[in-house]
């Protein structure tokens, strides 16, 4: 049997969060950490979490495992567990939560809009679209790639301490 500590807190019932323990069987060790978070909602249906791709896409499943910051999808159970025999699973640290593992975003989506992350281009719009060589294209990588999961910002000293 693998041990879960699990974060549980639901502000309507809990009058403070509270680590749950429970247990998963050892073949999830081949499993992803989300298989696992899956598995024990089927036992407790109130355990809540985001997530919505299972492919490291959307981004939405961010969570703190065994102390670092990962997506549950794409972690494996094992690797997670490394020689420890117990997963602890709480929710992206220095966020606001809302229920369980499922954090408030909005500053951290703030903070990114406030870089303007758009593309800004001055001259008048086309009147159908604006066309973009393969070249042009290619300045754009490096630059588009972070699926804004949250798990490096909130992983962060700096903004745990300079939230503004
Ligand atoms: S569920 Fe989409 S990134 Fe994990």
């Amino acid at each position: 049997m693998i041990n879960v500590e699990i974060f549980r807190y639901h502000p309507e019932h809990d009058s403070k969060p509270y680590m749950q323990s429970l247990t998963l069987p050892d073949e999830f060790r081949k499993k992803m950490v989300l298989d696992a978070l899956e598995y024990l909602r089927e036992q407790d249906p109130t355990l809540a979490y985001r997530r919505s791709c299972r492919e490291g896409v959307c981004g939405s499943d961010g969570m703190n495992i065994n102390g670092k910051n990962w997506l549950a999808c794409i972690k494996p159970v094992a690797e997670a567990l490394g020689t420890s025999n117990t997963l602890v699973i709480r929710p992206l640290p220095g966020m606001p939560v809302v229920r369980d593992l499922v954090v408030d975003q909005s500053l951290f989506f703030h903070h990114y809009e406030q870089i303007k992350p758009w593309l800004i281009n001055d001259d008048p719009a086309p009147a159908i679209e604006r066309l973009q060589s393969p070249e042009e294209r290619k300045l754009l990588d490096g630059l588009y790639e972070c699926i804004l999961c949250g798990c490096c910002t909130s992983q962060c000293p700096s903004w745990w301490w300079n939230p503004e």
